[in-house]
C-alpha cells in the first residue's frame, strides 16, 4: 500500500503531481492511501508514508488528461469525504484509458464526482456570501484590519479566499475557521492553522447589515422554504441580520396585507404602455458623473414592466475610472437575488477565463444591457428569458448613462444582446467577434460571445473551441486596455 500525505495548503498541486508520478508507475487506485494534513496523516500510524515520486512536468504522464476531467478534480478535493482523493485518481486511471467517460454523466463514478463538486461550488458561493468581517483594528489606521468568523462545509478556505483578496484589496483581514485561517496582509494573502471561534467585537457595520436587510425584505414575496435553502440556518449565528429574521417572518402577513390594502388598482392592459412610457418620463436622467443620483434614479426605473417580476434592479460595478466596461445581457437569478452582476455561474465562468486571460475584473465596471431580471416562473424555478428589443431600449437609457460617467477607453460586448444594445444590431455576431468597432459616441467596441453561451454548448470539443475563443478576446481586451490607458 502506498500512502500519500498531501498539504492543507496547495492541496490540488500536491495532488496533481502524486498522481501523475503514481500514474507514471503504474500504481493501481486501490493500492494508494491519501490523506491531507498532519492530522489525518497522524491518524494512520501503522503504514509508513512514502514520499510521491518527483515528476518531472514534462513527463509524458501529465499528458493528455482532458480540461474537464482537471476542473473536476480541481474542485472535488475541497470536498470533505475523506475517499475524495481515491475517487479522483481512480476516475483519472478510467480518463486516461478513455477520455470520454469524462462527459459521460451516466458514469457513477462521473456523476458521484460532479455531486460532490456542486456542493464544493455551492459551499465556496455561501463563504462568499455569509461571511461578515468585524473591525479589530484602529479605523484611523492606513490599512484597516477586519476578521470573520465562518464554518465552511468543505475543505474551501484556500480556493474561496482569493475572492475576498480581489475585493478587499485595500485592507487587511483574517478569516478564521476551524479548518484553516485566512490572512491577508499587505496585499499578500497566507494561510495558518484553523482555530476555535474567536470572540469578536461586534461593529458598526452589523447595524448597517440589520438596516440594508430590513429594507430589502419584502413580505408579500415570503417564501420562507426558498429563504432557507438560500440562507441555511447552520449559518444564521454567524450573520448578525439573521437574529431579524423570527420577527420580519411573524410580521410578514400583516405587512403583506397593509401593503395590499394601500396598492392602487391594476392599471388596465391596454394603458400600460401609455403608463410606462409616463413613468420612463418621471424618472429624471442623473446629472452626469454623479454616480449616487445616478443609482438613485435607477432603483426607480419603471421604463418597462421588467421591474414588477424582478426582486431588484442590478446595476453596473467597479470603479469610475475603470478603462475598460463589460457589458452582458441581463442578470439572471443569482445576480437578482444578490443585486449584483455576474454573481452566478455564467459569472464564475468569466471569472475564470479573465483570471486566465490577465484581464482584471476587479479593474473593470461589470454591467449589463438589461437591468431586471426577465424570466418565466416553472415550478420552483425561474427561468431565464432573453430580453426583447423594446426592453433593450429602454434599458439603453441606462447604459448610456453608465457610459458617460465612466468614459471607458474600451467597451467589451458579451453577446448579442450587448452588442445590440451598443450598436443597435446584432446581426453576424459570431462573424463580428474579436472585432473592433465603435460605439454611438465613437468609443471602442470589442465584440464577443457571451459565456453563457459556452455554458450551453453540448458538444465538449466545440466548448473547448469556444472557450480558447473566448478566452483570445479576453486577452486581447486586456492588451488593448493596456495600450490604450495612460502610463
Ligand atoms: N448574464 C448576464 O448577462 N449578466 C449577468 O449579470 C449574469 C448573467
Amino acid at each position: 500500500m502506498r500512502r500519500i500525505v498531501l498539504p492543507e495548503v496547495g492541496t490540488f498541486e500536491a495532488w496533481r503531481s502524486a498522481a501523475r508520478g503514481l500514474m507514471a508507475e503504474g500504481v493501481p487506485a486501490e493500492e494508494v492511501l491519501w490523506q491531507r494534513g498532519a492530522a489525518e496523516a497522524a491518524d494512520l500510524f501503522s503504514t509508513a508514508a512514502s514520499p510521491p515520486k518527483a515528476i518531472d512536468p514534462r513527463e509524458g504522464a501529465s499528458g493528455t488528461v482532458p480540461a474537464a476531467f482537471l476542473n473536476l478534480a480541481r474542485t472535488v478535493i475541497w470536498h470533505r469525504d475523506p475517499q475524495r482523493f481515491a475517487l479522483v485518481y481512480a476516475l483519472l486511471l478510467a480518463v486516461r484509458r478513455d477520455p470520454r467517460l469524462i462527459a459521460d454523466r451516466g458514469d457513477p463514478r462521473v456523476a458521484r464526482l460532479e455531486g460532490m463538486a456542486k456542493a464544493v461550488r455551492r459551499d465556496i458561493h455561501k463563504m462568499h456570501a455569509f461571511v461578515r468581517f468585524r473591525e479589530t483594528g484602529d479605523p484611523d489606521a492606513p490599512r484597516r484590519r477586519f476578521a470573520a468568523w465562518f464554518e465552511p462545509t468543505h475543505l474551501v478556505v484556500e480556493p474561496a479566499t482569493p475572492f475576498f483578496a480581489r475585493r478587499f484589496g485595500d485592507m487587511d483581514w483574517s478569516i478564521l475557521t476551524p479548518d484553516l485561517g485566512a490572512h491577508f496582509e499587505d496585499g499578500r494573502l497566507r494561510f495558518g492553522p484553523g482555530s476555535a471561534r474567536p470572540p469578536l467585537p461586534e461593529d458598526a457595520a452589523e447595524e448597517l447589515w440589520r438596516t440594508y436587510f430590513r429594507n430589502i425584505f419584502n413580505p408579500a414575496r415570503l417564501k420562507v422554504k426558498a429563504m432557507q435553502a438560500e440562507m441555511p440556518r447552520k449559518y444564521w449565528r454567524n450573520l448578525p441580520e439573521a437574529a431579524l429574521i423570527p420577527e420580519l417572518v411573524t410580521g410578514a402577513r400583516r405587512r403583506a396585507a397593509l401593503m395590499l390594502e394601500a396598492a392602487p388598482n391594476p392599471v388596465p392592459a391596454r394603458a400600460a404602455r401609455i403608463a410606462g412610457r409616463l413613468a420612463a418620463e418621471r424618472v429624471k436622467p442623473a446629472p452626469v458623473g454623479d454616480r449616487e443620483a445616478f443609482l438613485h434614479s435607477l432603483g426607480g426605473c419603471r421604463r418597462c414592466p421588467l421591474w414588477r417580476d424582478a426582486t431588484q434592479v442590478v446595476p453596473g460595478e467597479g470603479p469610475s475610472d475603470a478603462p475598460l466596461m463589460i457589458v452582458g445581457e441581463q442578470p439572471g437569478d443569482r445576480e437578482d437575488l444578490e443585486g449584483r452582476p455576474f454573481v452566478g455561474p455564467a459569472g464564475a465562468l468569466f471569472d475564470r477565463i479573465a483570471a486566465e486571460a490577465g484581464l482584471d475584473r476587479a479593474r473593470a465596471y461589470v454591467t449589463n444591457a438589461v437591468k431586471h431580471f426577465k424570466f418565466v416562473p416553472r415550478g420552483k424555478r425561474r427561468v431565464h428569458q432573453s430580453p426583447d428589443r423594446s426592453e433593450i431600449d429602454h434599458c439603453r437609457w441606462w447604459i448610456e448613462q453608465e457610459q458617460e460617467m465612466i468614459r471607458p477607453r474600451l467597451i467589451l460586448a458579451m453577446g448579442g444582446t450587448a452588442l445590440e444594445s451598443l450598436t443597435g444590431s446584432r446581426r453576424d455576431l459570431m462573424k463580428r467577434r474579436g472585432g473592433l468597432e465603435e460605439t454611438r459616441d465613437g468609443t471602442p467596441l470589442l465584440v464577443t460571445v457571451h459565456p453563457s453561451y459556452l455554458l450551453r454548448l453540448p458538444d465538449p470539443d466545440r466548448q473547448a473551441q469556444e472557450t480558447a475563443l473566448f478566452g483570445a478576446d479576453l486577452r486581447q481586451a486586456a492588451r488593448m486596455v493596456a495600450q490604450l490607458s495612460p502610463p
